[in-house]
């Protein structure tokens, strides 16, 4: 019973408070609980460096036969841009459409280091992509929005406008009208993606963006889409480009 919210009582919890009317963008930061921030801004504390420096030791690894990412991109990534980084997700024809980061990482990975692939959010892809992302703290979210982008982006925000599962609800429903609104102890936010991957101490583990949408899709009791579908890539483009211009967070802590 506790696991399961009751649609009714949900909506209900929902539609009592005031709606937050604040057109601007606000980091899921600005809504978490006190000790929760200080967590995150204390290395030393922040659970998600865990996955940063897991995330160093495989950059730094030499595989079998091939190259280390290290090798081409610097012992520290120093190579790497931040500003280039800041733009994942990009639009790329040649590359199938929209590119991850965790996919131009899977690509490098499998055509530069030579290694195996990995499922979509592999573990080690995900230490990956967060010691990665991390490069770009404090860089402004940048996802590009005109020439073919503009498509993919009209595409995901229709799919965050849709209503979903059990509940009956879209996205856009918790994350544009009721920011502010307590649902199960947790303040909901804007659904910003600038924190990802991120700790999550309610599971316990590291997050990517994709993987918060599929659980807020469980937590709608839909079915959530697949790891490497064009949904998720479409509303995790939608997502992170309502992020622009908000710091990079990574590794954030979320409850
Ligand atoms: C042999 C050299 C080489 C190796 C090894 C290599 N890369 Fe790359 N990587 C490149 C080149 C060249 C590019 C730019 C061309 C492209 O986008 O494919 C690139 C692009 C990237 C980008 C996109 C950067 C941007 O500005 O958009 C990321 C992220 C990346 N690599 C991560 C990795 C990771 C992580 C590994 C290890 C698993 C790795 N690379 C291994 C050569 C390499
Ligand atoms: C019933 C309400 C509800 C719906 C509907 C919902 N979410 Fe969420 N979502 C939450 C809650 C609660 C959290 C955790 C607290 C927070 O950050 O809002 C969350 C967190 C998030 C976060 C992480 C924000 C951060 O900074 O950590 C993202 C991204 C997100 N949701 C995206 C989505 C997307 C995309 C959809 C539609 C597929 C969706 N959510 C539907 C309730 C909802």
């Amino acid at each position: 019973m506790s696991k399961q919210i009751p649609a009714v009582l949900l909506l209900v919890v929902l539609l009592i408070g005031n709606v937050w009317a604040d057109g601007s963008a606000k980091s899921g930061y600005e809504f978490i609980k006190a000790e929760t921030r200080a967590m995150q801004d204390d290395d030393m504390q922040n659970p998600g460096f865990i996955a940063v420096e897991e995330g160093r030791g495989l950059f730094n690894k030499s595989p079998a036969s091939g190259k280390s990412c290290a090798s081409c991109h610097g012992e520290a990534g120093e190579k790497l841009a931040a500003k280039n980084l800041a733009r994942y997700p990009i639009y790329d024809k040649a590359q199938g459409g929209i590119v991850r980061l965790q996919d131009k990482i899977k690509t490098c990975r499998e055509k530069q280091s030579g290694e195996s692939a990995l499922l979509a959010n592999h573990h080690e892809l995900i230490a990956l992509e967060t010691f990665v992302r991390h490069l770009a703290f404090g860089e402004p979210v940048n996802v590009q929005t005109d020439g073919e982008m503009a498509d993919v982006l009209k595409k995901g925000q229709e799919m965050y406008n849709v209503r979903y599962g059990l509940i009956d609800m879209s996205c856009a429903h918790c994350h544009d009208r009721y920011p502010g609104q307590m649902i199960r102890g947790q303040k909901i936010s804007q659904g910003q993606g600038n924190g990802f991957p991120a700790y999550r101490l309610d599971i316990g583990e590291m997050t990517n963006l994709d993987q918060r949408i599929q659980q807020c899709l469980t937590l709608m009791r839909a079915e959530p889409f697949d790891a490497d579908s064009e949904e998720i890539k479409l509303l995790g483009a939608y997502v992170m480009s309502r992020s622009n211009g908000l710091k990079i967070e990574t590794p954030a802590v979320r409850y």
